[in-house]
């Protein structure tokens, strides 16, 4: 059984979805039950997964995918973070899809956050680091100059092996000491090195956040 304040908001989320859309199908332990929901429900939906995860656990549900070769844009996307800040602006990548995520959640018309409360923070890079997806041949490039700058980075490993992600590229995760004042400064800073294909810093892109709470309950909150 899941986590009762992410089911909460992923069961919040359903409200916003009607038959017949095209939906982003985002990454992560809070989608995974509105997978499930949107499953049980048998909405006549069409899916873009985010990831290989999301696409194989939409194969066993029988839910139908699509790819952005089919299709021009999204009625709506769904996907998690792992912190929100006042504006609505995040952090993602926790599990490694921010790149597909983020293209997903640009070609939507409609993006909703699904979280638990506890992911809301003042400022981003406050309680969790930034990933950062970069590729292979760059990563130790990458890394230095973010070290030159401050950050505290790591190359994302798992079982000793560096993490690969669907696209076939490394993960670092930078520490920003004291936060990230101008998310999206700092982005386009980000952006601007060679190597680096995307951050997990999304803003300006969310239009709305389902926070769900250990009661069940649902904060809803807007840009
Ligand atoms: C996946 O890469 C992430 O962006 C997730 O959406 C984010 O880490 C939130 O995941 P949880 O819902 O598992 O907390």
């Amino acid at each position: 059984m899941s986590d009762p304040a992410k089911r909460a908001a992923a069961r919040a989320a359903l409200d916003e979805v009607a038959e017949g859309m095209v939906l982003g199908l985002g990454t992560g332990s809070t989608v995974a039950p509105l997978l499930d929901l949107l499953a049980e429900r048998a909405f006549d939906i069409v899916g873009v997964p985010t990831s290989e995860v999301t696409a194989r656990r939409c194969q066993e549900l029988g839910i139908p995918l699509t790819t952005l070769d089919e299709v021009a844009a999204l009625d709506l996307a769904i996907d998690g973070a792992d912190e929100l800040d006042p504006r609505l602006c995040l952090t993602k990548g926790g599990g490694g899809a921010l790149l597909r995520e983020k293209v997903v959640a640009s070609l939507a018309r409609r993006f909703v956050v699904i979280a638990t409360v506890d992911k809301q923070v003042t400022r981003l890079g406050i309680s969790f680091p930034l990933p950062l997806e970069v590729v292979p041949f760059a990563g130790t490039p990458v890394l230095r100059r973010l070290e030159s700058w401050g950050l505290q980075v790591e190359r994302r490993e798992r079982e000793g092996r560096a993490v690969v992600t669907d696209n076939g590229n490394l993960l670092l995760d930078a520490v920003v000491p004291g936060g990230i004042a101008d998310p999206a400064e700092f982005d386009a800073r980000l952006q601007s090195i060679p190597g680096l294909v995307e951050t997990g810093l999304f803003v300006g892109l969310a239009h709305e956040a389902l926070l769900g709470a250990a009661d069940g309950t649902v904060i809803r909150r807007t840009t």
